[in-house]
């Protein structure tokens, strides 16, 4: 390996442990008390949704791992989701889905993303 092999190594490591980013367990609480305060109305306590809205409106499932793979494993595009209400193309999501930019802040949101992470499937 010459050092540009190994710079873009270390590039793509940083890279993929960002994505990857380990959570604390403070983060995956702060992240709980937050769904359960503001999320479980519509996507259920376990983040399975299926709450039909009508015109075909159903609230996501939001539990791991098929969230992670629409999202492509970007919890930055799962953060936007939330507070800006865009799907991972950067279309607009349904309403009645709230935009929360103005009520979570990029951290709550990250913690929110932490403890969905923590919801899966267990069928
Ligand atoms: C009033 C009901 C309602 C509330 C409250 C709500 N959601 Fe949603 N949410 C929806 C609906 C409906 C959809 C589906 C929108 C669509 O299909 O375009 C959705 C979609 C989403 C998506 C996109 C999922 C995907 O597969 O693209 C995410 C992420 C999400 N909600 C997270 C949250 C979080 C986190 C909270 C709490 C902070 C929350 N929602 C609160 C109704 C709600």
């Amino acid at each position: 390996m010459n050092r540009w092999t190994v710079a873009a190594a270390l590039l793509l490591f940083g890279a993929a442990w960002h994505g990857a980013h380990a959570s604390t367990p403070a983060e995956v609480a702060a992240g709980r008390s937050l769904f359960n305060a503001d999320c479980v109305m519509c996507h259920h306590a376990d983040g399975s949704g299926g709450v039909h809205f009508g015109h075909g409106v159903v609230s996501a499932d939001l539990r791991a791992p098929g969230l992670e793979r629409t999202y492509r494993g970007d919890d930055a595009l799962i953060v936007r989701a939330i507070r800006l209400g865009l799907d991972q193309n950067g279309k607009p999501l349904h309403a009645p889905m709230p935009h929360w930019a103005g009520t979570l802040s990029v951290a709550q949101a990250d913690d929110v993303v932490a403890y969905l992470h923590t919801l899966k499937h267990t069928r």
